[in-house]
């Protein structure tokens, strides 16, 4: 490790193109490239050769040796023998993949996220990866936008506490160990604000809501030690948050204070041209590095323009040492000037990833992300059944990874005909696909031989969803039902055998209003990973228990999309039955308020009995704190975990308030026909909101405690804030 001092003086003997090039990221394949003629990857981007052995820092390489490579001929040609830094995006798993990070915070497990992400950490540091381009703790509303599935949903409480969860498990307590990564916090700030759903679209926030439920959990991350942080694509309030002054001066500088590094989004900085705030990428440099971006990410304002801003004074070289100092001191924490491998190599790389171990993790996860959203007793199987068809695209489909799996490949999956031949070899399992998953599929041709087959079976699987490259990035959709013909295959099929269950592979919250009422039951395993098949078996047949609840909001119809759970309630709130239109009422015609399902829902095979909710006082002073305590009883034979959730309402405020709020929640396991009572505490500080002004305080007055899920509470307590 060098010393603070020892940096300085490395610093203080580099040149300017030296400093700069501290600054600048490119993907592998610029470097891997310029073996040859500089065509591909470097020319298109702009990136001058002459300049490339300076490049302090690379993403998107592929393997431990791929970065070795890179690595030893930038030493080899580097008179500062300074390391680069090489980044990739690990966002739910490196070659063993987990649950889509909407499934990770489904299972309201905190300790789980930490586990996975730091089976992913190990895996990813043997393969060269020294900081992950994660957490994404961006808030998101709206189904429509693709990247929800990078989301852990509509609660910025969760969002906080899984994103704090991934940052202590990639860094561990010391970033130079071979098993730990750097991270980056993204992306900052409201990309999840997205208009009308559509990814990379303009976002027009209040500085409010911003303050309310988009910034706290890129704030928990910073706070749990995070080394970087994204700013994002999107416009945010009129600027570019690569650009934007009260975002990146005021709030993450002034109010934030944070002295780790910022790097640009993929070409961020270039595309300010594209926006529209300025015409040249000269000045869209200036306007980046102004806003305290330290590195450029695959665009070449700071190659070509950093050095004469300098010498034209529009920034000062101790504005640039800041910056070099910066990127030098992440580089020296992770141990890159003692080892610039930081760990890596082929050889652990295949020793470390898919192993038995972290293949068992992953199977587990998805277990315990999974969702029962329905079910009429149909589930769990039974493990004796004779004949089982597997009808739907999902049926024997690998592709259930995810789209944002880094180096996992659906050839590792295992589809659901494999877990469940697996699981239960003396069945007689029929697979037929029957339709794809294509939005514009119009061949019904295999509809006879899939009604054919649910006629033939005991039970019927349906194994429907979005193809994986439907959500992530740039994947938006303006209609989020199931996609193409599959309502209509659930539909015949449903009819053919009333002895069905649907399992669903998604990236986000779909519109099931169509083919709910026609199946015994729905199994949601968002994009399970590696081990989705195996994990989808062992719940379908009961060896596992489903206990994981939905972050995110499912809408019955699209049209309610923004739909959230956490909503105030306006100065018409509907009071007439769901399916009843009420003119002159916040509602639609032909379609109610309240979600198909509703934040925090997930059934289990167990039965959860809500017996008792008390509250010690019902009166909280500034300093005090009301315990609260909920019996819960399992009422069944089957062992199983239940979170126990804890909401408030401030009834009366300066500002509106959410008619519920999440506030704390606990995920109890239980034994058959267990009672446990589950101790809450309640503070003022919980209770704070930011009122008009945009100050956070809390104010006296009536609150409800509620114990349940959004929408649907057992018990309903008042206490008085005085
Ligand atoms: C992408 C994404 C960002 C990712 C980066 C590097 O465009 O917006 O989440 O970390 O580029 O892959």
């Amino acid at each position: 490790m060098k010393t603070q001092k020892e940096l300085r003086a490395l610093i203080d003997q580099m040149t300017m193109e030296e400093k700069i090039g501290q600054l600048v990221q490119y993907n592998a394949n610029v470097f891997t490239d310029t073996s040859q003629e500089a065509t591909g990857p470097a020319a298109e981007l702009g990136a001058k050769p002459e300049f490339l052995p300076v490049v302090g820092s690379s993403l998107n390489f592929q393997g431990a040796d791929e970065m070795i490579r890179i690595q030893d001929e930038h030493l080899a040609g580097d008179r500062n023998k300074i390391p680069m830094i090489f980044m990739m995006d690990v966002i739910h798993g490196f070659r063993t993949i987990f649950p889509i990070p909407l499934g990770m915070g489904a299972s309201f497990d905190e300790k789980l996220v930490e586990e996975c992400t730091r089976m992913a950490s190990k895996e990813a540091a043997a393969g060269g990866v020294q900081v992950s381009f994660t957490p994404m703790v961006d808030y998101a509303r709206d189904a429509r936008w693709g990247r929800v599935m990078e989301t852990c949903g509509e609660e910025p409480l969760i969002n906080g506490i899984m994103g704090a969860a991934q940052i202590r498990a990639f860094q561990g307590d010391d970033l130079s160990s071979p098993d730990s990564l750097g991270t980056c916090v993204k992306h900052f700030a409201a990309y999840g604000g997205a208009e009308a759903g559509r990814d990379y679209n303009t976002v027009e926030i209040s500085e409010r809501l911003l303050r309310e439920y988009y910034l706290p959990a890129y704030k928990a991350c910073l706070d749990a030690g995070a080394t970087m942080i994204m700013p994002s694509f999107n416009s945010l309030n009129g600027v570019p948050s690569v650009a934007n002054k009260w975002l990146m001066k005021k709030v993450l500088r002034d109010e934030w204070g944070f002295d780790g590094v910022v790097i640009s989004d993929y070409y961020a900085i270039g595309e300010l041209v594209l926006h529209g705030i300025t015409d040249n990428l000269k000045d869209a440099a200036a306007m980046a590095f102004d806003c305290g971006c330290h590195m450029e990410m695959m665009s070449v304002g700071y190659q070509s323009h950093l050095k004469e801003l300098i010498e034209e004074g529009k920034f000062t070289v101790e504005q640039l040492d800041d910056a070099v100092m910066r990127v030098l001191k992440l580089k020296n924490d992770l141990g890159l000037f003692d080892d610039p491998y930081h760990g890596a190599s082929s050889a652990k790389e295949a020793a470390v990833c898919l192993s038995p171990e972290h293949r068992a993790l992953a199977k587990k996860a998805a277990e315990k992300c999974a969702v029962l959203l329905k079910n009429n007793g149909v589930l769990p199987l039974d493990k004796e059944t004779k004949r089982i068809a597997l009808i739907g695209p999902f049926a024997d489909e690998k592709a259930i990874k995810g789209f944002w799996a880094c180096c996992g490949e659906d050839k590792d999956c295992v589809t659901v005909a494999e877990g469940i031949r697996a699981l239960c070899p003396d069945a007689e399992v029929t697979v037929v696909k029957g339709c794809s998953a294509l939005w514009d599929d119009k061949d019904t041709s295999g509809f006879a031989e899939a009604v054919k087959a649910a006629e033939a079976a005991d039970t019927v699987i349906l194994c429907v969803g979005e193809p994986q490259n439907y959500s992530g990035e740039g994947n938006s959709r303006a209609d989020i039902g199931l996609p193409g013909l599959q309502t209509a295959l659930v539909k015949e099929v449903a009819a053919a055998n009333a002895n069905n269950a649907m399992l669903l592979f998604t990236g986000r919250p779909l519109v099931l209003t169509d083919v709910e009422k026609s199946v015994g039951a729905i199994l949601n395993m968002w994009f399970p990973g590696t081990e989705g098949g195996s994990a989808a078996a062992s719940l379908l047949f009961g060896e596992a228990n489903p206990s994981g609840k939905i972050t995110m909001s499912f809408p019955k119809a699209v049209g309610q999309c923004p739909i959230y759970y956490n909503h105030p309630s306006t100065g018409r709130a509907k009071q007439t039955p769901e399916e009843v239109h009420q003119i002159y009422a916040s509602n639609y015609i032909g379609c109610g308020n309240l979600p198909l399902y509703s934040f925090g829902h997930g059934l289990s095979y167990s039965n959860f009995v809500y017996e008792g909710f008390e509250i010690d006082s019902d009166t909280l002073t500034a300093d005090g704190k009301i315990t609260a305590t909920v019996t819960v009883t399992n009422d069944s034979d089957r062992a199983g975990e239940e979170v126990v959730q804890l909401y408030m309402h401030d009834l009366f405020a300066s500002a509106v308030r959410p008619i519920q709020q999440l506030i704390a929640f606990e995920k109890a396991a239980f034994a058959p026909h267990e009672t446990k009572t589950i101790t809450f505490e309640v503070r003022e500080d919980m209770l704070r909101f930011y009122n008009a002004e945009c100050e956070f305080v809390s104010e006296p007055g009536d609150f409800d405690l509620m114990v349940g899920y959004a929408d649907h509470f057992a018990f309903t307590k008042r206490f008085k804030l005085v």
